[in-house]
């Protein structure tokens, strides 16, 4: 079979994941995918940047907006983040010229998600973002496929990696929070602008995406409640582990019934104490935990390590194995001319 062809733009933590992936895995992707999955073109700021990969082989495109247009490209890969800017003109080029596009940008998911699927619906392209939330767990592959038979009741979790990293080391070692922080950024967990992680922005953008597919509701970002975790000190944990809590940034989605009948969508996100009995309390360091709550599933708990570079690549990875089988799919559980607009429930309605 002819080679899945990809351009890759970003070349940073996750892309050059990607690539060492993609070379240390490639027979046995090679075999599951009926076809070798081949990058042609690469794009980043800084072509003399040593990344710790061999780009030698892959054609650079300075314009890593025109890598779209190719004609030897089948996929595009978003690997560059911002919810606007070249992430996204490239993400609509792409798909406008008829490539499918593999993203692991929530924040252009969760901005845009419904008008990029819109479009790829009409190009009748794949686009796939299973590394835009919780990292190397395949939760959204779970929702839309392990649980599709179930009415979601709700879901919840933590969906930050960076904010986890830093209230459980902090719990451990009575480390500064700036401290910890720096950590997360040396070890490739956090935003370029980490403001999205502690201020609860990034898990906000992932929980709007995961609302969406597990209700069938239009995404909703705008309307999460968000609280981030900037402002805990070491004393806010050790107050909370004197009582027996655990402090975790969590969000969570539910529907209710409002007054007129009407189905309500409730989205937040904020610090919550967790008791020690919790199996969310015992989630540590960059990981991820999603719980859904499913009419007939019961409790599903996805966990796993939720940001850096070879989780978040191996969900990228997937991605391109499920596109190179064939597998185009609604971004979201079903098309977007379908998905339900659900009035908010802000949190003055509870
Ligand atoms: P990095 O900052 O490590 O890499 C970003 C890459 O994009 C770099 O190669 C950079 O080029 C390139 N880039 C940035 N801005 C531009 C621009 N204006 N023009 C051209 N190239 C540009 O980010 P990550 O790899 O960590 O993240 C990439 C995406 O994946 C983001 O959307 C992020 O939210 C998402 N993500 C990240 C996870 C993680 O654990 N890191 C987990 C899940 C998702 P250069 O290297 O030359 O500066
Ligand atoms: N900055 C994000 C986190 C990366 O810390 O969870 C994974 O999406």
């Amino acid at each position: 079979a002819e080679p899945l062809r990809i351009a890759l733009a970003g070349l940073g933590t996750v892309g050059a994941g990607v690539i060492r992936l993609l070379d240390a895995n490639r027979e046995l992707i090679t075999r599951r995918a009926g076809r070798e999955i081949a990058i042609v073109a690469v794009s980043a700021r800084d072509r003399t940047k040593d990344r710790g990969v061999d780009l030698s082989r892959f054609a650079w495109e300075d314009d890593m907006t025109a890598m779209a247009a190719r004609g030897d490209v089948d996929v595009v890969v978003e690997l560059v983040g911002g919810s606007d800017g070249p992430a996204l003109t490239l993400a609509r080029n792409a798909i406008r010229d008829g490539k499918a596009l593999v993203t692991a940008n929530k924040a252009m998911i969760a901005h845009h998600g419904l008008s990029l699927a819109k479009e790829a619906e009409t190009a009748g392209v794949a686009l796939k973002f299973e590394a835009a939330v919780a990292g190397g767990i395949p939760v959204i592959k779970g929702l839309r496929e392990g649980a599709a038979a179930n009415a979601i009741e709700r879901i919840y979790g933590i969906l930050n990696g960076t904010c986890n990293y830093i209230l459980s080391t902090m719990e451990d070692t009575g480390r500064d929070f700036g401290d910890v922080l720096g950590d997360a950024q040396r070890l490739g967990y956090a935003e370029s602008d980490p403001t999205f992680d502690i201020e609860g922005i990034d898990a906000a953008h992932k929980l709007s995406i995961l609302a969406s597919i597990a209700f069938g509701a239009e995404l909703d970002f705008a309307n999460v409640d968000t609280t981030g975790i900037s402002a805990l000190r070491a004393a806010d944990i050790a107050q909370a582990e004197s009582l027996g809590y655990v402090i975790r940034l969590i969000g969570l989605a539910e529907t209710d019934q409002g007054g007129g009948g009407q189905t309500r969508l409730f989205q937040r996100v904020q610090p919550c104490l967790v008791p020690y009995g919790h199996p969310l309390a015992h989630v540590d360091g960059p990981t991820n935990a999603v719980v859904t709550e499913g009419n007939f599933s019961g409790r599903l708990l996805f966990q796993g390590a939720g940001a850096g570079d070879g989780p978040t690549a191996s969900a990228v990875v997937a991605d391109l194995i499920d596109i190179a089988r064939g597998e185009i799919g609604a971004a979201f559980s079903v098309p977007v001319d379908e998905l339900e607009k659900l009035e908010p429930a802000t949190s003055g309605h509870r």
